[in-house]
């Protein structure tokens, strides 16, 4: 995906500087969404963020939030991702039974094993992303009950109580994994920001 989409966005949400420095990177740019599960290519991880973006501002079409502080935790909820999938050769077997090679990734051991959702939030506050609390709640919360502590159920519904940002990325995330977005007129959306 050419750095020229990511432009808009980022001259548009504050702390341009710092989230330029995440998100017009090779390293993003270049990286999958996930190993087999979804946008499983180079790439991916941009295409996703793309998605998630297009779904939150379409599930979020008739309700007052903050849209800038939306596109900005739907931007950088996945940078945990930057740097986490590792190239490989990997083998299968093709139609004939033969053994041949392709390009895969392999998960790759973590500087700061923290965690998903802080692992994004801990990348953000280290390049000088200045989020608010509402921003580290949706970042951290951003998988929702799948990414719960053994006691961090309270703490996801107090999350989901305090901002309305927290169950709307959950749910854009989750529809853009298992329906990805493409249809979205995202030009018009960071126009109207
Ligand atoms: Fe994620
Ligand atoms: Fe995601």
């Amino acid at each position: 995906m050419s750095k020229d989409i990511w432009l808009p966005w980022v001259q548009k949400l504050g702390d341009t500087e710092s989230i330029s420095s995440i998100l017009l990177t090779d390293a993003f740019l270049d990286s999958p969404a996930s190993i087999n599960y979804h946008h499983a290519y180079p790439g991916g991880l941009a295409q996703h963020t793309m998605g998630v973006l297009g779904w939150a501002f379409c599930i979020s079409k008739d309700i007052c939030i903050d849209k800038k502080s939306l596109a900005r935790v739907c931007l950088l909820h996945d940078v945990c991702k930057i740097g986490l999938y590792k190239k490989i050769l990997k083998w299968r077997k093709d139609e004939q039974g033969k053994w041949e090679s392709y390009s895969g990734y392999e998960h790759a051991k973590l500087d700061l094993p923290v965690g998903h959702g802080e692992l994004s939030v801990i990348k953000c506050l280290q390049a000088g992303i200045k989020l608010t609390d509402e921003e580290i709640l949706a970042i951290r919360w951003h998988m929702g009950a799948y990414d719960v502590s053994h006691d961090g159920m309270k703490s996801l519904g107090d999350a989901c109580d305090k901002s309305l940002l927290v169950p709307i990325l959950q749910s854009a995330d989750l529809f853009d994994a298992h329906h990805p977005s493409t249809c979205i007129d995202l030009a018009a959306i960071v126009d109207s920001l």
